[in-house]
């Protein structure tokens, strides 16, 4: 593909964050997840100057953030609509982030297709049967005046993701059409492509991406009047090269003269906030095992899922500092074990102990397992502030039961 010249540099300015050390977290009641109102500016600061530097519209994947108390902020930096995966994530875009809602899911149902029509700007199929399935009630609709785009998720059947569990283009993938599924002669009333094979990626990855989507489906690409590179972008992360996913994006856009989406949720929310905790007991059985009013498996599922080790601040791995900790959580299950840390001190019952980047993937995946006490939403505004934006109790919990 055509790539505007290596050397071209887009510079982005970004403001100052809290410093996280400033922060009296003994004050802040436990358990919360908080985010952080500066570190939330500063993503959005960057996403939004790639957006204008790029010319590509940035549009928030609600899957991964969809914290609607901070979407005040996302309109201030431009951020000018969401992506849906259900029609509940489709009400949210509406009510709250009030912009354009662009609609995704691997399969509709004939009891919700009406309702999210009326919601979408923008509706992507993930398959030809699905299209055909819906397509009268798409027509019927814009010749009622009604304006939304529709597109068709092709899987490239190339990605550079590790994990199966987030790879949409592996084996038998059931996400998007293949080049050998593909159904050209049933585009009439398409006007957008979308793919999503992107995690947690850098430029490089999506620009190879490209060129494999353009060997394969470049010859739809001069009818489409959009192309969505779907999430997994991620722009904020310390030494994503921003200046080479603007050259691609221009490049793309040049060349095919199609508007391009971008959809990350992670980038929105990455490193913005933490998950504050407190030391319940401490126990020891071989090793000290230290008691959280936090679950791994209710608040942090992708610590189990990927897996990872969040950071915990001010600690180190195992034996680096003098003690030397299990972290576990609240639930009788027993892989509800974060990991082992160490410590400069011994840990006491109620001091706080707080996970580093626990926002995105986090509150949109929590449950309410063993009914143990769900973490308070709150905000630390960056005037030195800590605002309780939501506590959770009885009512919550069973509201989700019958
Ligand atoms: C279709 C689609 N778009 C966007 C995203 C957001 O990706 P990320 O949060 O990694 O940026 C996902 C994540 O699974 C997705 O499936």
């Amino acid at each position: 593909m055509t790539t505007l010249p290596q050397a071209q540099a887009f510079p982005i300015q970004l403001p100052e964050v809290y410093p996280a050390d400033q922060i009296p977290w003994d004050t802040i009641p436990s358990p919360a997840f908080v985010l952080d109102e500066s570190r939330l500016r500063r993503n959005l600061s960057l996403i939004s100057q790639v957006q204008d530097l790029s010319g590509a519209q940035i549009i928030v994947a609600f899957k991964g953030f969809s914290m609607f108390s901070a979407f005040p902020w996302l309109r201030e930096y431009g951020i000018s609509g969401a992506t849906a995966s259900s029609l509940n994530e489709a009400l949210l875009a509406k009510q709250e982030l009030r912009g354009e809602v662009h609609v995704y899911a691997p399969a509709y149902s004939d009891a919700e297709f009406p309702q999210l029509m009326e919601l979408a700007d923008h509706l992507s199929f993930n398959s030809f049967s699905q299209w055909e399935r819906f397509k009268p009630q798409v027509m019927a609709a814009r010749a009622a005046g009604k304006q939304v785009g529709i597109g068709i998720r092709i899987n490239p059947e190339y990605a550079e993701v590790e994990t199966d569990l987030y790879n949409p283009a592996g084996p038998f993938s059931r996400l998007g059409v293949t080049r050998s599924n593909f159904r050209p002669e049933l585009l009439d009333g398409v006007d957008g492509l979308h793919f999503h094979t992107l995690c947690e990626k850098d430029a490089d990855t999506l620009e190879r991406t490209l060129e494999v989507v353009e060997r394969n489906f470049g010859e739809f690409l001069p009818q489409m009047q959009w192309v969505n590179f779907g999430g997994g972008h991620l722009m904020t992360r310390e030494g994503y090269d921003t200046d080479r996913l603007i050259r691609v994006v221009r490049a793309f856009r040049e060349k095919w003269q199609v508007e391009v989406i971008l959809e990350p949720g992670s980038a929105f929310g990455w490193g913005t906030g933490w998950l504050v905790s407190s030391v319940l007991d401490v126990v020891e059985n071989g090793k000290q095992i230290a008691l959280l009013d936090v679950s791994v498996s209710a608040h942090m599922p992708d610590v189990l899922e990927m897996p990872y080790r969040p950071n915990v601040l001010g600690a180190g791995r195992a034996g680096e500092l003098a003690h030397d900790y299990l972290l576990g959580g609240t639930t009788c299950l027993a892989g509800d074990v974060i990991d082992e840390y160490s410590f400069d001190h011994a840990l006491t019952v109620g001091e706080r102990v707080v996970f580093d980047d626990m926002i995105h993937y986090t509150m949109v995946k929590t449950t309410f397992f063993n009914g143990v006490k769900h973490p308070d939403i709150g905000i630390w505004h960056q005037k030195g502030e800590y605002q309780i934006v939501r506590e959770f109790g009885y009512d919550q919990f069973r509201a989700k039961l019958s």
